[in-house]
C-alpha cells in the first residue's frame, strides 16, 4: 500500500496545533486500517482543527461526521476542508461527544469509528456505540496509554487519575473477547484497533 501523504495545507497546521493532532505514527496507523476497512461512513469523535478527518476522508473517500465541543476550533476544521475541497464529504458536529454519539449512531450506520476525545468516557463511548455497528467493525482508540500511566496498576497521580482509571475500564473492557477482538500497539501514546466480535 503506497504512503499516504497529508495535505500539505494540514500538515502546516502541526506547527500551532501538533500538541492536539494525531502522531505521524498513528496516522499511518490509522490511514492503513481504515483504508483496509473500506468504510462508508466513519465516525470521529475529537475533530480538533479537522487534520485527522481531512486525512480519513481523503484517503478513504467516506464520508465523515465529526464531534468537537470547540466552536473556533471547528470553524478552523471547516476552513481546512474546504480549502482542500473535502468539504462535500466531511460533516462537523458542534457540541459534547456524550450528547452527540447516542443521536448518531441512532441516525446512521457506521462502519469506522475513530475515537479521540473526552479519553476519560471511551468505556461510556464505546457502550454508546456498540450496539450500534455490525460485527467486524473496527473501533481505533487513539492515547489509550496516557503518558505511559495507564500501564500496570499503580496510583497515578491525583491530577490524571479519573483519566488513567477509566482508561484501564476502557482497556478491560476492549480486551474482553467476549465483545472484541483487540490489537495493541505501544506507539505514541498508545493506540487499540478493536474489531466488534
Ligand atoms: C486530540 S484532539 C483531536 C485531534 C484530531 N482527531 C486530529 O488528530 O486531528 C481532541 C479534541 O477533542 C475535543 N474534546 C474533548 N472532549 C470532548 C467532548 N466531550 N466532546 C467533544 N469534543 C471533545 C477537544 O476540544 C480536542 O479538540
Amino acid at each position: 500500500m503506497p504512503e499516504f501523504e497529508p495535505d500539505p495545507r494540514a500538515e502546516k497546521l502541526r506547527e500551532d496545533h501538533g500538541f492536539d493532532i494525531i502522531s505521524r505514527e498513528a496516522l499511518s496507523l490509522l490511514i492503513d486500517c481504515a483504508v483496509a476497512a473500506a468504510p462508508e461512513r466513519i465516525l470521529e469523535i475529537g475533530t480538533s482543527v479537522g487534520y485527522s478527518a481531512l486525512c480519513l476522508a481523503a484517503a478513504t473517500g467516506a464520508r465523515v461526521d465529526t464531534i468537537e465541543r470547540d466552536a473556533d476550533k471547528l470553524a478552523k476544521a471547516r476552513e481546512l476542508w474546504r480549502e482542500c475541497g473535502e468539504d462535500d464529504k466531511i460533516t462537523g458536529f458542534c457540541g459534547d461527544a456524550l450528547e452527540l454519539v447516542p443521536q448518531l449512531v441512532r441516525a446512521h450506520r457506521y462502519d469506522f469509528v475513530f475515537l479521540d476525545a473526552a479519553k476519560s468516557k471511551y468505556g461510556v463511548l464505546v457502550d454508546e456505540i456498540y450496539d450500534f455497528i455490525d460485527t467486524g467493525t473496527k473501533i481505533f482508540a487513539d492515547d489509550v496509554n496516557y503518558f505511559g500511566l495507564v500501564k500496570g496498576n499503580a496510583l497515578p497521580p491525583h491530577k490524571h487519575r479519573t483519566i488513567v482509571v477509566n482508561m484501564r475500564k476502557f482497556l478491560a473492557k476492549a480486551t474482553d473477547p467476549k465483545l472484541f477482538d483487540t490489537q495493541l500497539f505501544d506507539m505514541a501514546n498508545g493506540v487499540a484497533i478493536c474489531t466488534k466480535i
